[in-house]
């Protein structure tokens, strides 16, 4: 690794990372390592946005969810893994941005609408799940990132934290620089019914789902909805199903499939068990490795509290110039910063 930019990226421990986050964020994550230098954390404050009603799983998830980092190929040596509420400059970055973020441009956030409606169940009025993205700008700016590695979905947030650095460094000078979203160029990952693959949907695929779970969703699968009968001719290229042959199977596998599926020479419950063995062959090594590491809670919260003390280290760096730069410090002449 030469390069000295800097990339940051976190997700909500929400629940289990499945494949729609594999495909679409740790995927590329894992690649970025020996590129630059990275930062990834847990959001486990952001969790609380929409969970603060039951708080009670988000700790448990965040584990849960370093195992699945690790799993995927994450690696504490290479990059900083972290969880957000261990370094609560986050906290302290996200006050000080709160101060310079007109109501107006929280308001505007596409993602913000759209949760408030389909969440319908929880009350999201909340001053917290308004300000989440400026939360998030804190997470990215407190690191002085360059890129952040994330969804097409989140492209509205990243715009309003570029928009936020750039009014705290005209108004406070130039501390921050513009952090550009690196989006995943993976197509987006179908869940079981053909909509995106996302928890809201109950629709999705863990790593951490046993073998026959895997084989169970996969029964479930939407396929073509022109092929009714086991003897009519299929569409592989909008069915579902073929899909995950895109992004499990060899290309010698999908050709194969695609022609007997358009020939009837293959029904849909056969290649849904061919889906999961694919799908299982895939997860097995992350499995037994996700296992292995939850054996030992201690050794997680090791890494995790010796990857939260590195990322303080440059969080600590960034707030003493932005307590400067505010003028808002308490030293003598002359004293050096903490
Ligand atoms: N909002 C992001 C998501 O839902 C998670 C997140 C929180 C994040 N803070 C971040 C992503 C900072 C990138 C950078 O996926």
């Amino acid at each position: 690794m030469n390069s000295e930019n800097v990339v940051l990226s976190g997700m909500r421990s929400t629940g289990r990372i499945h494949l729609g986050n594999y495909f679409g964020a740790v995927k590329n994550w894992v690649e970025l390592q020996d590129r630059y230098r990275c930062y990834y954390f847990i959001a486990d404050w952001h969790a609380l946005t929409t969970d603060y009603a039951d708080p009670s799983d988000i700790g448990g998830n965040s584990l849960e969810m370093l195992a699945d980092l690790l799993a995927s190929g994450l690696d504490p040596e290479r990059s900083v893994i972290f969880v957000q509420s261990l370094v609560p400059e986050h906290a302290e970055l996200h006050l000080l941005l709160s101060m310079i973020t007109p109501l107006g441009w929280l308001e505007r956030v596409p993602t913000y609408k759209e949760q408030i409606k389909e969440l319908a169940n929880r009350d999201l009025s909340t001053y917290g799940f308004l300000g989440y993205p400026v939360l998030q700008t804190a997470d990215i700016l407190l690191y002085r990132a360059h890129f952040v590695p994330v969804g097409e979905d989140q492209a509205s947030h990243l715009e309003l934290s570029r928009e936020i650095g750039r009014r705290f460094n005209s108004y406070f000078g130039d501390i921050f620089p513009e952090p550009k979203a690196l989006f995943t160029p993976t197509p987006k990952v179908p869940g079981l019914d053909g909509r995106k693959m996302s928890k809201s949907y109950g629709n999705t695929i863990n790593l951490s789902d046993t073998a026959e779970e895997v084989t169970a969703k996969c029964k479930e699968m939407f396929t073509d909805p022109q092929r009714i009968r086991r003897t009519d001719a299929g569409h592989p290229e909008t069915c579902n199903l073929f899909q995950f042959h895109r992004l499990f199977s060899a290309p010698d596998l999908q050709e194969k499939v695609a022609a007997e599926c358009r020939r009837a020479q293959i029904g849909c419950v056969d290649d849904k068990q061919l889906i999961a063995d694919q799908i299982n062959t895939f997860l097995e090594p992350i499995r037994a490795r996700r296992e292995e590491l939850l054996e030992s809670r201690d050794t997680l919260l090791d890494i995790l509290s010796e990857g939260s003390a590195k990322a303080a280290e440059r969080a600590a760096e960034t707030m003493d110039q932005v307590r400067s730069a505010l003028s808002i410090h308490y030293r003598k002449a002359g004293e050096k910063a903490r």
